[in-house]
């Protein structure tokens, strides 16, 4: 019989002398499977929160870029089926990755109540950071899987005045609050320490080169929550104005009134 430790390791045998540690690979493996997903699932975020903002340009700006993803180049008219399979592709990369993540959680509430008096006496940045993505991470297992469901299941009812009347009548626009600021805080500390896990932008100089990511990270975090604010604040005004004809479609021969 041979001891075994928590990660599987053999360091013990029966006779009490330390025999070859054979280190099992799994937790490494889904380590960097949650990197990997975290990855994608930020870059996805990056764009999706650009070409979401385009309502900023006028609603015709918003009508293209939902036609591009209804997949306008390739049928005619477009079809909402691009958008529910792309929904279904993410929700599947974002299920994984919530997967993996659940094994960092605290497994207890006691155990979360403890670490946060821990942060709280540290005031360590970096567990504090480890903290905000844990509690954004739990919210995004709510709020993500909402808006994911809705477009899946609702593909059609995307545009300058049908997202604007589910945003606006359809009360959706705190939820939307909340999934903006919980995906924005989440994906910058997630990248962030991804760059300082893998050493990606170390260079000559890591010390100073860390300092600088972390502010570059905190002024794209600040860009996207401020693009993230004005969109919503654009949408609820357009579904305000558009309350009365709630469910009418937007068309490009109404102008960009
Ligand atoms: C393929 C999958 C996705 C599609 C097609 C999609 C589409 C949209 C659309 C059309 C809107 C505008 C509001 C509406 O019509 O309801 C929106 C808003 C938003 N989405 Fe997504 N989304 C996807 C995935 C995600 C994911 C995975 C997240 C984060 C977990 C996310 C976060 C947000 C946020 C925060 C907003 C509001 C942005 C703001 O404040 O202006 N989306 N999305």
């Amino acid at each position: 019989m041979s001891k075994i430790d928590i990660n599987g390791d053999i360091v013990e045998s029966l006779t009490g002398t330390t025999i070859e540690k054979k280190k099992s690979r799994i937790p490494a493996r889904l380590d960097f499977l949650q990197s990997a997903t975290g990855l994608i699932l930020a870059l996805f975020i990056i764009f999706h929160l650009i070409f979401e903002s385009s309502i900023l340009f006028g609603k015709d700006s918003m009508y293209a870029i939902t036609k591009m993803f209804e997949g306008e180049f390739i049928v005619k008219d477009g079809s909402p089926i691009f958008i529910s399979t792309l929904a279904m592709v993410i929700f599947a990369i974002f299920i994984f990755h919530a997967f993996l993540a659940m094994r960092k959680f605290p497994s207890s509430y006691r155990e979360y109540l403890r670490y946060r008096t821990h942060a709280k006496l540290m005031n360590h940045a970096d567990t504090n950071l480890w903290f905000i993505q844990i509690t954004t991470g739990f919210m995004l297992f709510f709020l993500g899987s909402i808006h994911l469901y809705i477009m899946m299941t609702q593909p059609q009812n995307i545009g300058p005045f049908a997202s604007s009347d589910r945003i606006y009548s359809d009360l959706m626009w705190p939820m939307y609050l909340m999934l903006l600021v919980s995906v924005v805080l989440h994906a910058g500390v997630g990248v962030y320490r991804l760059i300082m896990k893998w050493g990606w932008f170390d260079g000559e100089n890591p010390r100073q080169n860390r300092i600088r990511t972390r502010k570059i990270i905190k002024i794209v975090v600040v860009f996207y929550l401020l693009i993230g604010l004005f969109s919503l604040a654009s949408y609820i005004k357009i579904g305000y104005e558009h309350r009365v004809d709630y469910g009418k479609r937007y068309s490009v021969n109404m102008g960009d009134k």
